[in-house]
């Protein structure tokens, strides 16, 4: 069977970033996956257009699969969502949403090393074209180096033991797939860590990914465009799944809220979670806050 990306926070995305039925408008989907959330807001709101970033051109080929039925009214950009902002005409868009992080296709379908679940490459770019990848890391990095990322974008507190088994392990030969990370990671904690809540490969696998594809660095400067690029009215959503994530969002947010010149109101004075019964049917979403501001 596909597996589609299930749209996390549906019912609260829509009605925070509801438009008009009967009014021509465009909505950026910054991080379109399979076209989820594009689908459902295409779906409700005819006169709608939607321009889907995505920088997994693998992923993307998916939503335009999908997006097929309504010919005309979407328009596929394979980009960096920062990039893509960065260029974008001010005042231009109605709506503006972010799905931070990755998909569960990146789990299960890529091949690329996401899940330590599987024995697959080493990669974790989503960007196919860049120059280095997770077994580049965890090959070449410094011992130090290798510690403070796995502490900083994993908020992993064995960092330095796994960052040293790392390199004490590539001496005997590359490290090129994600189950031989995943070992190595199970044997350099201790004991009684390893069957923990999550699996403790978790962590370490998070921060290869944040360093790989650069996750963090992009979302303040996306933000800060997307506020440009929105119309007067507009409203931007943004959905994480860490806090790493989720502080930034909300740091951007209340800095421009704050400024003199403000030109933004928060929308949800508390980041909107998943109910009980979403969490039920959709265990990934567990984890998921929206933030939402409204361009004034
Ligand atoms: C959580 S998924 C989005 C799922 C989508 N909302 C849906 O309902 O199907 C995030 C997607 O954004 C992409 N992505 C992540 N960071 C990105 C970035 N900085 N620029 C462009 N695409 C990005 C990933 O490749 C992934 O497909």
């Amino acid at each position: 069977m596909e597996i589609l990306h299930y749209p996390v926070l549906h019912d609260s995305v829509l009605e925070y970033l509801a438009l008009s039925t009967d009014e021509d408008a465009v909505m950026i989907d910054c991080t379109t996956g399979e076209g989820g959330h594009s689908n459902l807001f295409l779906e409700r709101f005819p006169r709608l257009h939607v321009i889907g970033i995505d920088r997994d051109k693998e992923i993307q080929k998916k939503a335009i699969e999908r997006l097929s039925i309504y010919p005309g009214r979407f328009t596929p950009v394979n980009s960096w969502f920062d990039e893509y902002l960065k260029g974008a005409e001010s005042e231009s868009a109605d709506r503006i949403l972010f799905d931070l992080g990755i998909s569960i296709f990146h789990y299960e379908e890529s091949k690329r090393g996401f899940s330590f679940r599987k024995d697959e490459p080493l990669d974790m770019r989503l960007n196919e074209d860049a120059s280095f990848s997770a077994a580049d890391i965890v090959n070449n990095y410094s011992e130090e180096d290798l510690a403070d990322l796995i502490y900083r974008y994993g908020e992993e507190r064995y960092s330095r033991r796994i960052a040293h088994a790392f390199v004490e392990e590539r001496k005997k030969g590359p490290i090129e797939t994600s189950k031989r990370a995943e070992d190595i990671i199970f044997h350099a904690v201790p004991k009684e860590y390893r069957y923990g809540r999550i699996s403790p490969a978790t962590r370490t696998f998070q921060a290869l990914r944040i360093e790989v594809n650069g996750e963090l660095d992009r979302i303040k400067p996306a933000l800060l465009d997307a506020i440009r690029v929105l119309k007067k009215g507009g409203r931007i959503g943004v959905i994480t799944f860490h806090s790493l994530e989720d502080r930034i969002v909300k740091w951007t947010f209340k800095e421009e809220e704050a400024r003199p010149d403000s030109q933004i109101r928060i929308i949800t004075k508390k980041p909107v979670v998943p109910s009980a019964e979403e969490e039920k049917e959709n265990a990934p979403s567990r984890s998921a806050k929206l933030r939402v501001v409204e361009k004034i």
